[in-house]
Protein backbone atom coordinates (compact mmCIF):
# COMPACT_ATOMS: atom_id res chain seq x y z
CA UNK A 1 0.00 0.00 0.00
CA UNK A 2 1.56 3.62 -1.22
CA UNK A 3 1.87 6.59 1.12
CA UNK A 4 -1.64 8.07 3.18
CA UNK A 5 -1.46 11.68 2.26
CA UNK A 6 -4.08 13.27 4.18
CA UNK A 7 -6.04 16.47 3.06
CA UNK A 8 -5.94 20.00 4.82
CA UNK A 9 -9.12 19.29 7.45
CA UNK A 10 -7.82 15.67 8.46
CA UNK A 11 -4.40 17.48 9.42
CA UNK A 12 -6.25 20.06 11.55
CA UNK A 13 -8.15 16.90 12.99
CA UNK A 14 -5.33 15.57 14.11
CA UNK A 15 -5.17 14.79 18.11
CA UNK A 16 -2.99 14.72 20.41
CA UNK A 17 -3.58 11.84 23.56
CA UNK A 18 -1.70 9.81 25.69
CA UNK A 19 -4.13 6.59 26.03
CA UNK A 20 -4.55 4.60 23.29
CA UNK A 21 -6.57 1.11 22.73
CA UNK A 22 -5.06 -2.21 21.89
CA UNK A 23 -5.48 -1.86 18.17
CA UNK A 24 -3.93 1.31 18.15
CA UNK A 25 -1.03 0.04 20.20
CA UNK A 26 -0.07 -2.40 17.00
CA UNK A 27 -0.31 0.91 14.88
CA UNK A 28 2.46 2.34 16.71
CA UNK A 29 4.43 -0.33 16.71
CA UNK A 30 4.19 -0.40 13.12
CA UNK A 31 4.78 2.89 12.65
CA UNK A 32 7.54 3.31 14.85
CA UNK A 33 9.25 -0.15 12.25
CA UNK A 34 8.07 1.57 9.70
CA UNK A 35 9.56 4.79 10.76
CA UNK A 36 12.79 3.98 11.84
CA UNK A 37 13.40 2.13 8.37
CA UNK A 38 14.64 -1.50 9.51
CA UNK A 39 17.19 0.02 12.37
CA UNK A 40 15.78 -1.47 15.45
CA UNK A 41 15.99 -4.84 13.40
CA UNK A 42 19.45 -4.41 11.99
CA UNK A 43 20.96 -2.86 15.68
CA UNK A 44 19.40 -4.60 18.05
CA UNK A 45 16.79 -7.06 16.82
CA UNK A 46 19.26 -8.97 13.99
CA UNK A 47 15.99 -10.26 12.09
CA UNK A 48 14.97 -9.79 8.68
CA UNK A 49 11.47 -10.69 9.58
CA UNK A 50 9.27 -7.47 9.50
CA UNK A 51 6.52 -9.14 11.05
CA UNK A 52 8.60 -10.32 13.89
CA UNK A 53 10.19 -7.34 14.60
CA UNK A 54 6.82 -5.30 15.03
CA UNK A 55 5.50 -8.05 17.26
CA UNK A 56 8.51 -7.77 19.68
CA UNK A 57 8.23 -4.00 19.68
CA UNK A 58 4.79 -3.85 20.50
CA UNK A 59 6.01 -6.22 23.24
CA UNK A 60 8.79 -3.99 24.33
CA UNK A 61 7.32 -0.81 24.33
CA UNK A 62 5.66 0.66 27.57
CA UNK A 63 2.30 2.15 25.65
CA UNK A 64 1.41 4.35 29.23
CA UNK A 65 4.94 6.44 28.50
CA UNK A 66 4.21 7.77 25.30
CA UNK A 67 2.45 10.79 23.83
CA UNK A 68 0.28 9.83 20.16
CA UNK A 69 -1.37 11.85 17.31
CA UNK A 70 -4.46 10.07 15.95
CA UNK A 71 -6.59 11.11 13.26
CA UNK A 72 -9.76 9.47 13.46
CA UNK A 73 -8.76 5.75 14.95
CA UNK A 74 -5.26 6.12 13.13
CA UNK A 75 -2.52 6.80 14.63
CA UNK A 76 -0.12 8.74 12.70
CA UNK A 77 2.74 10.10 15.23
CA UNK A 78 3.97 8.63 18.32
CA UNK A 79 6.69 9.66 20.89
CA UNK A 80 7.82 7.83 23.86
CA UNK A 81 10.01 8.91 26.35
CA UNK A 82 12.04 7.06 29.06
CA UNK A 83 12.09 6.79 32.91
CA UNK A 84 15.38 6.04 35.41
CA UNK A 85 13.97 2.61 35.85
CA UNK A 86 11.54 2.06 32.93
CA UNK A 87 12.40 2.60 28.96
CA UNK A 88 9.73 2.72 26.73
CA UNK A 89 11.21 0.42 24.73
CA UNK A 90 12.66 -2.41 26.41
CA UNK A 91 12.96 -5.96 24.96
CA UNK A 92 12.77 -7.94 27.69
CA UNK A 93 14.88 -11.38 28.63
CA UNK A 94 11.67 -13.35 28.45
CA UNK A 95 10.69 -12.33 24.90
CA UNK A 96 13.99 -12.39 23.19
CA UNK A 97 14.43 -15.86 24.66
CA UNK A 98 10.71 -17.19 23.01
CA UNK A 99 12.38 -15.41 19.68
CA UNK A 100 15.59 -16.21 19.53
CA UNK A 101 16.89 -18.96 21.92
CA UNK A 102 18.96 -18.49 25.06
CA UNK A 103 22.32 -17.69 23.27
CA UNK A 104 20.67 -15.45 20.16
CA UNK A 105 18.84 -13.65 23.24
CA UNK A 106 22.35 -12.97 25.07
CA UNK A 107 24.11 -10.95 22.00
CA UNK A 108 20.43 -9.06 21.41
CA UNK A 109 20.49 -8.32 24.91
CA UNK A 110 23.98 -6.79 25.15
CA UNK A 111 23.00 -4.84 22.25
CA UNK A 112 20.24 -3.23 23.68
CA UNK A 113 22.41 -2.71 26.95
CA UNK A 114 25.21 -0.37 25.63
CA UNK A 115 22.66 1.31 23.47
CA UNK A 116 20.28 2.06 26.82
CA UNK A 117 18.59 5.47 27.29
CA UNK A 118 20.94 7.54 29.22
CA UNK A 119 20.05 10.46 31.26
CA UNK A 120 19.59 11.57 34.86
CA UNK A 121 16.84 11.90 37.33
CA UNK A 122 16.12 15.31 36.51
CA UNK A 123 16.01 15.44 32.74
CA UNK A 124 13.35 14.16 30.63
CA UNK A 125 14.67 11.79 27.84
CA UNK A 126 12.64 11.22 24.43
CA UNK A 127 13.44 7.84 23.02
CA UNK A 128 12.42 8.31 20.05
CA UNK A 129 9.60 10.21 17.88
CA UNK A 130 7.74 9.18 14.76
CA UNK A 131 5.24 10.46 12.15
CA UNK A 132 3.56 8.88 9.43
CA UNK A 133 5.20 9.63 6.11
CA UNK A 134 1.79 11.29 4.29
CA UNK A 135 1.41 14.03 7.89
CA UNK A 136 5.14 15.02 7.81
CA UNK A 137 5.62 18.91 7.65
CA UNK A 138 2.21 19.60 8.87
CA UNK A 139 3.96 20.25 12.52
CA UNK A 140 2.85 16.94 14.15
CA UNK A 141 6.16 16.52 15.70
CA UNK A 142 6.56 20.06 16.76
CA UNK A 143 3.59 19.70 18.54
CA UNK A 144 4.75 16.06 20.38
CA UNK A 145 7.40 17.77 21.69
CA UNK A 146 5.61 20.68 22.76
CA UNK A 147 3.49 18.85 24.39
CA UNK A 148 6.39 16.42 26.42
CA UNK A 149 8.29 19.59 26.92
CA UNK A 150 5.14 20.76 28.89
CA UNK A 151 4.75 17.87 30.88
CA UNK A 152 8.34 17.47 31.54
CA UNK A 153 7.90 21.14 33.30
CA UNK A 154 4.87 19.64 35.67
CA UNK A 155 6.97 17.21 36.51
CA UNK A 156 9.48 19.84 37.31
CA UNK A 157 12.53 17.93 35.27
CA UNK A 158 15.33 20.64 34.57
CA UNK A 159 15.77 19.39 30.69
CA UNK A 160 14.40 17.60 27.76
CA UNK A 161 16.93 15.50 25.90
CA UNK A 162 17.35 13.04 23.10
CA UNK A 163 20.08 11.58 20.78
CA UNK A 164 19.89 11.82 17.18
CA UNK A 165 21.94 10.10 14.59
CA UNK A 166 24.03 12.09 12.32
CA UNK A 167 22.26 10.24 9.18
CA UNK A 168 19.09 12.04 10.25
CA UNK A 169 20.00 15.75 9.35
CA UNK A 170 15.98 16.16 8.87
CA UNK A 171 15.58 15.62 12.43
CA UNK A 172 18.31 17.61 13.66
CA UNK A 173 16.83 20.85 11.69
CA UNK A 174 13.72 20.21 13.49
CA UNK A 175 15.05 19.83 17.26
CA UNK A 176 17.32 23.38 16.32
CA UNK A 177 14.10 24.98 15.66
CA UNK A 178 12.62 24.18 18.45
CA UNK A 179 15.21 25.48 20.51
CA UNK A 180 17.33 22.35 21.27
CA UNK A 181 21.35 22.43 21.18
CA UNK A 182 23.99 19.76 20.71
CA UNK A 183 26.08 18.67 24.53
CA UNK A 184 28.22 15.95 23.37
CA UNK A 185 28.67 13.72 20.56
CA UNK A 186 29.76 9.89 20.46
CA UNK A 187 31.25 7.53 18.05
CA UNK A 188 29.23 4.75 17.47
CA UNK A 189 30.61 3.84 14.32
CA UNK A 190 31.49 -0.24 16.16
CA UNK A 191 28.09 -0.70 16.43
CA UNK A 192 26.24 1.67 14.55
CA UNK A 193 27.49 0.75 11.12
CA UNK A 194 24.68 -2.09 9.84
CA UNK A 195 22.07 0.62 10.70
CA UNK A 196 24.11 3.87 8.38
CA UNK A 197 25.52 5.73 10.86
CA UNK A 198 28.55 6.37 12.95
CA UNK A 199 27.43 9.34 15.38
CA UNK A 200 24.81 10.36 18.17
CA UNK A 201 24.32 13.29 18.82
CA UNK A 202 22.71 14.46 22.49
CA UNK A 203 20.65 17.64 21.94
CA UNK A 204 19.41 19.23 25.16
CA UNK A 205 16.05 21.81 25.51
CA UNK A 206 15.78 23.66 29.03
CA UNK A 207 12.63 23.65 30.45
C1 LIG B 1 11.56 13.67 12.45
C2 LIG B 1 10.03 13.62 12.36
C3 LIG B 1 9.48 12.99 13.63
C4 LIG B 1 9.51 15.05 12.23
O1 LIG B 1 8.09 15.05 12.31
P1 LIG B 1 7.19 16.14 11.53
O2 LIG B 1 5.81 15.94 11.99
O3 LIG B 1 7.47 16.06 10.10
O4 LIG B 1 7.77 17.49 12.15
P2 LIG B 1 7.20 18.96 11.91
O5 LIG B 1 6.15 18.91 10.86
O6 LIG B 1 6.85 19.53 13.22
O7 LIG B 1 8.45 19.72 11.39
C5 LIG B 1 9.15 19.22 10.23
C6 LIG B 1 9.21 20.24 9.12
O8 LIG B 1 7.94 20.71 8.74
C7 LIG B 1 7.90 22.13 8.71
N1 LIG B 1 6.55 22.51 9.17
C8 LIG B 1 6.03 22.32 10.40
N2 LIG B 1 4.78 22.79 10.44
C9 LIG B 1 4.49 23.24 9.20
C10 LIG B 1 3.33 23.83 8.61
N3 LIG B 1 2.22 24.05 9.30
N4 LIG B 1 3.38 24.15 7.30
C11 LIG B 1 4.50 23.92 6.59
N5 LIG B 1 5.62 23.38 7.09
C12 LIG B 1 5.61 23.05 8.39
C13 LIG B 1 8.98 22.50 9.67
O9 LIG B 1 9.53 23.76 9.41
C14 LIG B 1 10.00 21.43 9.45
O10 LIG B 1 10.81 21.77 8.33
P3 LIG B 1 11.91 20.79 7.68
O11 LIG B 1 11.17 19.83 6.79
O12 LIG B 1 12.80 21.70 6.92
O13 LIG B 1 12.61 20.06 8.80
C15 LIG B 1 9.56 12.81 11.11
O14 LIG B 1 10.23 13.29 9.99
C16 LIG B 1 9.82 11.31 11.22
O15 LIG B 1 8.99 10.55 11.73
N6 LIG B 1 10.96 10.85 10.73
C17 LIG B 1 11.29 9.40 10.78
C18 LIG B 1 11.66 8.98 12.19
C19 LIG B 1 12.77 9.82 12.77
O16 LIG B 1 13.73 10.10 12.10
N7 LIG B 1 12.61 10.21 14.04
C20 LIG B 1 13.58 11.02 14.75
C21 LIG B 1 14.63 10.19 15.36
S1 LIG B 1 15.75 11.16 16.33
Amino acid sequence: MGARFPSRQSIMDVNITSTISREMQWQVARLIHEAFDGKIDRLLLRTTDGARAIRLIKIATRFDQGYYAIDGSTVVGCMGYSKPRNQFLHFSWRALRREFGCFGAMGRLMSQYFSRDKFQDDEMYITLIAVAEGYRSTGIGSRLIKILANHGKRVCKKRLVLDVVDSNPRARNLYERLGFTSIKQYNTSWFSKPAEFTTVVRMALPL
